[in-house]
């Protein structure tokens, strides 16, 4: 296939935040055979793109944007428990995820709904209502670029933690990844207990759980307050929820006993960083077209037109002022670009 590089092209459509900023170069992957030609044409620095949607590029990218656009969906094998399934990396995360619900492969569906693609998921391990990737995960296979090679990384290979993995840390920027195998289950075991899952199911009037329920529950829960990133641009949660030790959550509980905090197995409490936020009084916060969310105070939001720059800024006085009342520091779940 015959490689075709773009230059100077908006990267408003490609991104979740949808900012006006241009890549100085552009192209598509589409098919493995295109990683050895591209990266020999390299001429600058490079990122690889899937849906853009946990990113903020705040100016103008002068280097290669890689769009993964490599598609596909296999069932490689099956046994009395579990299918495995391969997905191409540039799938996107909530139709493969309807994909294996509508095949009766069990799972993924509290993971409903989140933006982005099969490719990118497990750089940050995403998560949601209790399941993280590494629960399904199985494996993947990635182009090494300075080698030139494929690698397959196994579950214990991608040191998943809390949005984290080997992929943000040690191998950052070298690897493509090209696709993802998952083992999903025949048959279900469900996980409704965490946040509003039971009760929207109940709100949902449904006597009998099944996987396509529970799908549908956690889609009203996430569009009753996550912002619709095609309506108003955003990257999700824009900050981590910060673990403290328990000696600091129990002096902060005593002076703040409305903190939301939860009791991790290593004995660190994990604070919602969105209480955090609320507290200090930024939630609804809006300045020209850069916000916090009006329902979800972790979610920073881009009315229109607001620059990265913009948002950037308003992520640090957010950080500044979470840690002058609290001495916590909130990390970014989004990349910076
Ligand atoms: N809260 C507030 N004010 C807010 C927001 C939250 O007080 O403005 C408190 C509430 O007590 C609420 C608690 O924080 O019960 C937790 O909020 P929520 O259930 O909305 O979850 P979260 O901790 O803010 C995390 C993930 C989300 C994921 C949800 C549901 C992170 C950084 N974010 O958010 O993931 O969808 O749980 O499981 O862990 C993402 O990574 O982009 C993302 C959206």
């Amino acid at each position: 296939m015959e490689l075709i590089i773009q230059e100077n092209i908006s990267l408003k459509p490609f991104h979740s935040f949808a900012m006006e900023v241009n890549a100085r170069f552009f192209t598509r992957l589409s098919s493995m055979d295109q990683l050895p030609e591209i990266f020999a044409w390299k001429k600058s620095s490079s990122l690889v793109l899937g849906g853009g949607s946990n990113l903020l590029f705040t100016k103008n990218y002068d280097g290669l944007i890689i769009k993964n656009e490599m598609k596909g969906i296999h069932l490689i094998r099956e046994d009395d428990h579990h299918v495995y399934v391969r997905a191409g990396a540039g799938e996107g995360w909530h139709s493969f995820v309807l994909h294996c619900i509508n095949n009766g492969w069990a799972g993924m569906e509290n993971l409903s709904l989140i933006p982005g693609t099969v490719g990118a998921a497990p750089i940050q391990n995403i998560g949601a209502y209790g399941v993280e990737l590494k629960d399904i995960f199985f494996g993947l296979e990635a182009y090494h670029i300075k080698e030139e090679k494929l690698h397959q990384f196994s579950l214990n290979d991608c040191a998943f933690g809390y949005r984290d993995s080997i992929f943000k840390r040690s191998l950052k920027g070298e690897l493509v990844i090209t696709q993802v195998i998952f083992r999903l289950n025949k048959i279900p075991e469900y996980k409704i207990t965490y946040g509003a899952i039971e009760q929207e199911l109940e709100k949902m009037n449904i006597k009998e759980l099944s996987i396509q329920a529970i799908s549908q529950a956690v889609c009203r829960i996430r569009s009753s307050k996550l912002p619709d990133p095609a309506v108003m641009g955003n990257a999700g949660s824009f900050f981590k929820n910060p673990a403290v030790p328990e000696n600091k959550y129990i002096e902060l509980k005593e002076k703040f006993p409305g903190l939301v905090g939860y009791h991790q197995m290593d004995g660190s409490y994990k604070l919602a960083a969105g209480w955090l936020i609320e507290y200090c009084g930024w939630k609804g916060y809006r300045l020209d077209d850069a916000g916090c969310h009006a329902l979800q105070s972790l979610v920073l939001v881009n009315y229109g037109h607001a620059t990265g720059a913009e948002i950037f800024k308003l992520s640090e006085d957010i950080q500044r002022s979470v840690f002058e009342k609290f001495e916590v520091r909130l990390e970014t779940e989004v990349n910076i670009i």
